[in-house]
């Protein structure tokens, strides 16, 4: 199965893509999650979109397509994978096409402005894999310590208020057209982000097997 996941910044792209995975088995490819890598290593790529990301804006289409052509050339990914930040703009949906990938579903997380700032602000992240909590609603079994390989939680750069701000313009203006471009070719479904992790992750799997 070949699923992109799109939604604001915040709308739970990262945390729904986590438990997809495991229940697909399918790998995740977060464009988001690669570039940050890049950045703690110092590599070109990290040092060209720091700037980028800092500020809230997306990095330039040519970079993030070359990215995700190198990962899907990957094997892992032959019996399908989860797209988690990529298309986000419609220059990167059509090099998708170009690529000659073709995609099953188009999960659009639908959560309202109020919700993404909480949940944006209360965000940690492990500093060594990337894995997200949240103060209130995924707490880590150990404070500040992640679950999975016990790094420590941080809180992201671009999740300071006027970033996050920023960012919801930037997501309106640049990916939301998006919708309407899947919805033309059948493929977008809505799932309404919930309250709880676990019946956001139920409403995907629903969706996923309709
Ligand atoms: P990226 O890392 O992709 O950021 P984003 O799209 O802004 O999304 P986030 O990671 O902030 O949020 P999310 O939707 O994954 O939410 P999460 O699951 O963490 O990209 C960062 C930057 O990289 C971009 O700004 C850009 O510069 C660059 N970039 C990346 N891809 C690019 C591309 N294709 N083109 C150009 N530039 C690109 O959840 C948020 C919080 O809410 C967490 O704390 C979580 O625990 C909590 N939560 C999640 N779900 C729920 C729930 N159901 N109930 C309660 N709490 C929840």
């Amino acid at each position: 199965m070949k699923i992109i996941l799109l939604g604001a910044p915040g709308a739970g792209k990262g945390t729904l893509a986590e438990s997809l995975c495991r229940q697909l088995d399918i790998p995740t490819i977060s464009t988001g999650n690669i570039i940050r890598e890049a950045l703690k290593s110092g590599t070109e790529l990290g040092k060209m979109a720091k700037s980028y990301m800092d500020a809230g804006q997306l990095v330039p289409d040519e970079v993030v397509i070359g990215i995700i052509r190198e990962k899907l050339a990957d094997p892992v990914c032959e019996k399908g994978f989860i797209l988690d930040g990529f298309p986000r703009t419609i220059a990167q949906a059509e090099a998708l096409d170009k690529m000659g990938v073709e995609i099953d579903c188009v999960l659009s997380l639908e959560v309202d402005d109020d919700t993404i700032i909480t949940r944006l602000s209360g965000r940690r992240v492990c500093i060594d894999c990337g894995a997200p909590y949240h103060v209130i609603y995924k707490k880590p079994k150990v404070e500040n310590v992640c679950d999975n390989c016990s790094g420590t939680l941080v809180q992201r750069k671009d999740d300071h208020p006027d970033t996050i701000m920023e960012r919801l313009k930037v997501y309106r203006e640049q990916t939301e057209p998006l919708k309407d471009f899947y919805e033309k070719r059948g493929l977008l479904r809505t799932v309404a982000g919930q309250e709880k992790i676990e019946d956001t992750l139920r409403q995907a799997l629903e969706v996923l097997v309709k």
